[in-house]
């Protein structure tokens, strides 16, 4: 506000008029933003059908790309909202999200996007933004892994900008204790609860020996045979070129191309792979809604749907805020 306030002292009668226009732009589109299901009932009705034909394909072929889908949801969202910024490329004259460090070397699946965007656009030229095109492939995702299913909002547009910095600060590293985790959820709008719902998520997937090293070698509050277990591919230092820090290890150790409650199994057993993991039942206030979601499968997807819906809301470029990207690599 300060800064909006001397910059309008520094403009002339037009230029205020001008600015404060923007202004009120601005807060409408981002107070009244309303995303809606059928967003596209009439513009692109096969939407859905374009998205989902290309991932089930995707993910027959490498069953792990459904987990790797649903991570870029969660690294988009959680970096200046659901508005597809994670997607741009670095190029000579701009700084993207992709070489943060929570993405550098481990996010993957943008082709698998580019080709839905192919499909999409060959259904309804230019109508659907990356930013829906990633959150109806992150639905499918799961919902082809075996977990549930939910009407996902749409209308986001996408944004002209990406963080460096957003991805690097707002994104938790796997080293985070508890209240982090907490807090950096709740900078984006979602609750404890929501939090220990999402990271459910972790039921698919792999995650690199430079992630875990620190809680399979030092952490106390891991398993022993486990914890042995995962040393044995990820060597304790890694040597430099062939070094094991890119070695993987399943995040949910039974069936990582299943979704189900299993993550919250391992994590009761001292099993999470992460320390992020292990940190929700580790003697504190979330051990109740792990053992809650043991309990009850049908709990902890409820609750994960209710997260999925709230993070997809997380500030969404709406109206004729950003634009409808041609490629998602790039801005138009
Ligand atoms: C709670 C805080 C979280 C932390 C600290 C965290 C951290 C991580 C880390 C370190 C990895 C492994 C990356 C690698 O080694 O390359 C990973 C993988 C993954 N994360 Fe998270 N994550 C969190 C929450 C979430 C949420 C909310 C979602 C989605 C709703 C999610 C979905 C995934 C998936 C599906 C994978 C596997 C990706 C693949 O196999 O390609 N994570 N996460
Ligand atoms: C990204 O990772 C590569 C390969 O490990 C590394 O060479 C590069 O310096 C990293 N980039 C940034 C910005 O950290
Ligand atoms: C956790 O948050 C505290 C306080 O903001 C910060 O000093 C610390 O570095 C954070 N630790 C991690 C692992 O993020
Ligand atoms: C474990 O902790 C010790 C002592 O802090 C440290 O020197 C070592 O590098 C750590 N090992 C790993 C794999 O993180």
């Amino acid at each position: 506000m300060a800064a909006s306030a001397a910059a309008a002292t520094r403009l002339s009668g037009g230029g205020v008029a001008l600015l404060l226009l923007a202004l009120l732009a601005a807060g409408t589109s981002t107070s009244s933003a309303q995303l809606s299901t059928g967003f596209y009932s009439h513009s692109c009705p096969g939407v859905h059908d374009a998205v989902r034909s290309v991932l089930q394909a995707a993910i027959a072929r490498e069953q792990r790309m459904g987990a790797s889908i649903l991570r870029l949801f969660f690294h988009d969202c959680f970096v200046q909202g659901c508005d597809a910024s994670l997607l741009l490329d670095d190029t000579p004259s701009f700084q993207g999200e992709k070489m943060a460090k929570p993405n550098n070397g481990s996010v993957r699946g943008f082709e698998v996007i580019d080709a839905i965007k192919s499909a999409v656009d060959k259904a309804c030229p230019g109508v659907v933004s990356c930013a829906d095109i990633l959150a109806i492939a992150a639905r499918d995702s799961v919902v082809t892994l075996g977990g549930p299913n939910w009407d996902v909002k749409l209308g986001r547009r996408d944004s002209r900008t990406a963080s460096f910095s957003g991805a690097n600060n707002n994104i938790p590293p796997p080293t985070s204790g508890l209240a982090n985790l907490t807090s950096l959820f709740a900078a984006q709008g979602l609750s404890q609860k929501d939090m220990v719902a999402l990271s459910g998520a972790h039921t698919i997937g792999q995650a690199r020996c430079t992630n875990f090293r620190a809680h399979v070698y030092n952490d106390t509050n891991i398993d022993g045979a486990f914890a042995r277990a995962r040393r044995s591919v990820c060597p304790a230092a890694a040597s430099s070129g062939s070094g094991g820090d890119n070695n993987l290890a399943p995040l949910d150790l039974q069936t990582p191309t299943v979704f189900e409650n299993d993550y919250y199994r391992n994590l009761v057993c001292r099993k999470g792979l992460l320390h992020s993991d292990q940190e929700l039942f580790n003697g504190a206030a979330t051990d109740a809604q792990v053992q809650a979601y043991v309990s009850s499968q049908s709990a902890f997807f409820a609750d994960f749907v209710a997260g999925m819906v709230k993070m997809g809301d997380i500030s969404p470029l709406t109206g004729s805020s950003g634009e409808i990207r041609k490629n998602c690599r790039r801005i138009n």
